[in-house]
């Protein structure tokens, strides 16, 4: 009798492992396995992020939970002769925890994971995603099969309302109400689109379901196209996502061999089927009626809404737009019922929120957390707090359409609302974390750069007013800003904010305006003090020598690219400021501390 498979060693295969030769490891391992003769009793899986990529690449051993940490290919004979054929942990490659410094062999007692629950990520980081078979182990198209053989349309609608799902995407739109506009618009052909465009710089949410759980998104686009009434499903995501692209398209032909889409689908009169729409990688076309347009073959340029697409969208048919993550929601709504995903949460959010953790913090990677969780309990116990142990300054959240907070928000609940009301938004999941060495005013710069280059330029407030407010930012961050710049600023983004034809250009200002409101001080110092406070805005920093503490070693001046510091041996030095091009060589270089910067 052929030997049970009894333990499982998880690979991620997420982006970020596969970078770090996480393909490798898996080659290792399975060449350990044949080598010891235990290919039937343990199997190496490829699966999705396990979300803590910071530590990647990650190897987890099922069943006992065990997670390994930065391994490296030459670790895989060990993992095998220790764990697998000896029952040991291998010491050396467990997670240490930083404030206590112990090792931690089971992932769900780090402080990365203890907080989070994971619904849309799910499977990610537990099932082959290439493999159709574990999906379906783990409840896979289950929720369709209920959908088709024991609820109306109206009843699928019913429950997602219900369930208080709302979209993950950016504007928290109500999902349920969304299907039912949709439902209710009359047409022969209607669409379910799913956006996977993803443009919010530091942002990989989507990127990761779609990598490590691509038919969690297959089964709820069918679903919804029952509940609406459609027979075709788009997914646009853009090209730069290629292992996505790779996984989406294995996934949908195993779903059309095992007669989980196309015609009939459960021996229903249900048709449904999914094709795959590619994006060149412009922010913009993440708009809902722009990505239509581009879908369209046409400029991927947004246009006045209404008409909303749920009434007129993809070659003017009615079209119901989700994200993915609103999608991956879905079938585990309708399997375990709105009731128990509407008693996770707050009043007003139900559910969970992924996010993409990144910037200043120990913890960088991919989270999902209750609705309701402080950005406290985010950066701090999830992030692991600030690196290198600086002190916290600003959370961004919500991308280029967002804003920064501080201090005083941090005990602030995640919500559509309380981050609007903070002066940031929730947005699609971007959290970049901000600390003393960030300069407030190059952050706004930063994101208005982003917009301006991404703007479509078919309205003026936003293709002209946004160059002018980075122009503004500019000139603060070379000492050029007066007081009066500042109020030009917050004049002309509330004008922009008023007068923009779609969401990039209302929100683009929002990082202007949160950074005018948390950190006035900070442009203050620019514009009257000509000070940079984080030591961030070179044109006003300034290296000089302390003359009580040079000694007159000379290797600043020996590694001046420009040659801009004079003196002798054994004397105090000096720079000349009009040659000084302010590289911080000679700051990194004098080790007696004779170099500053003002
Ligand atoms: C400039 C801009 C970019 C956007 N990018 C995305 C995106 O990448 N992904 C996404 O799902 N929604 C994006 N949206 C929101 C979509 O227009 C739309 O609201 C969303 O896809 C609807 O899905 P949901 O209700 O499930 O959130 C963007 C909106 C704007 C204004
Ligand atoms: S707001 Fe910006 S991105 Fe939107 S239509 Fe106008 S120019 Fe294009
Ligand atoms: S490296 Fe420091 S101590 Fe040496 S000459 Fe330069 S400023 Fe003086
Ligand atoms: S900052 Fe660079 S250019 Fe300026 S004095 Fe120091 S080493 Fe020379
Ligand atoms: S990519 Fe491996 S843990 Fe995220």
């Amino acid at each position: 009798m052929a030997k049970q498979i009894k333990i499982h060693l998880l690979v991620c295969g997420g982006t970020g492992c596969r970078v770090s030769q996480s393909e490798a490891i898996k080659a290792e391992l399975e060449r350990e396995l044949i080598a010891n003769e235990l290919e039937n009793e343990a199997k190496v899986v490829t699966t999705g992020c396990f979300g803590f990529c910071e530590k990647g690449p990650i190897v987890k051993v099922h069943p006992d939970n065990t997670f390994y940490v930065k391994v490296k290919p030459q670790d895989a004979a060990e993992i095998v002769r220790e764990h697998v054929i000896k029952g040991r942990k291998v010491e050396r490659l467990l997670y240490t925890n930083p404030e206590k410094k112990e090792q931690v062999a089971d992932s769900k007692h780090t402080g990365f994971y203890r907080k989070q629950i994971r619904i849309a990520l799910r499977n990610c980081g537990f099932i082959d995603p290439e493999n159709i078979d574990e999906y379906l182990a783990r409840n896979g198209y289950e929720a369709l099969g209920k959908v088709l053989s024991q609820m109306t349309p109206e009843e699928v609608i019913k429950e997602i309302k219900d369930s208080g799902l709302r979209g993950r995407g950016g504007g928290g739109f109500p999902t349920g109400l969304k299907w039912e506009i949709t439902r209710k618009s009359i047409a022969d052909q209607k669409y379910v689109v799913c956006n996977a465009d993803e443009g919010d710089p530091g942002a990989f949410m989507d990127r990761s379901i779609l990598e490590g759980d691509p038919h969690a998104v297959i089964e709820a686009m069918a679903i919804c196209g029952y509940a609406i009434g459609a027979t075709r499903g788009l997914i646009y995501i853009r090209a730069e996502y290629p292992l996505a692209i790779h996984r989406l398209k294995i996934a949908i032909d195993q779903a059309r061999s095992y007669g989980l889409l196309g015609n009939n689908i459960f021996e229903s009169d249900f048709d449904f089927d999914i094709e795959l729409r590619y994006g060149a990688g412009a922010f913009v076309c993440g708009e809902e009626t722009a990505l239509i347009h581009s879908m369209e073959g046409h400029r991927g340029e947004p246009t006045f809404k209404p008409p909303f697409p749920s009434v007129e969208g993809y070659k003017g048919k009615p079209t119901n737009v989700n994200n993915v993550e609103t999608f991956a929601n879905i079938p585990i709504i309708i399997n375990k019922g709105a009731k128990w995903f509407s008693s996770i949460g707050t009043e007003k959010a139900k559910g969970t929120k992924v996010f993409a953790l990144a910037g200043k913090i120990n913890n960088v990677g991919l989270i999902e957390v209750p609705m309701g969780t402080t950005l406290r309990e985010v950066i701090f116990e999830i992030g692991g707090g600030i690196k290198d142990g600086k002190k916290f300054k600003a959370v961004q959240t919500g991308g280029p359409s967002g804003g920064c907070l501080t201090e005083k928000h941090l005990d602030t609940p995640i919500e559509y609302d309380t981050l609007i009301e903070a002066g940031s938004m929730m947005g699609s999941g971007g959290m970049i974390v901000m600390d003393e060495d960030d300069c407030m005013v190059s952050v706004a710069k930063f994101y208005l750069d982003f917009t301006v280059e991404e703007s479509c330029g078919k309205c003026s407030p936003c293709r002209i007013g946004n160059k002018r407010l980075y122009e503004m930012l500019d000139s603060i961050t070379k000492g050029e800003g007066t007081m009066e710049t500042l109020d030009k600023l917050r004049n002309l983004s509330h004008v922009i904010k008023e007068t923009s034809l779609c969401g990039l250009g209302q929100t683009a200002p929002n990082p202007v305006l949160s950074t005018l409101d948390n950190f006035w001080d900070e442009y203050v110092e620019h514009v009257v003090n000509k000070k940079c406070p984080a030591g961030v805005c070179k044109s006003l920093m300034r290296y000089v020598v302390i003359p009580e503490n040079c000694v007159g070693c000379t290797a600043c001046a020996r590694n001046c690219p420009v040659h801009c510091i004079s003196g002798e041996r054994k004397q105090v030095h000096e720079i000349d400021q009009s040659v000084c091009i302010k590289c911080g060589a000679c700051y990194e270089k004098c080790k007696f501390n004779a170099i500053a910067i003002v």
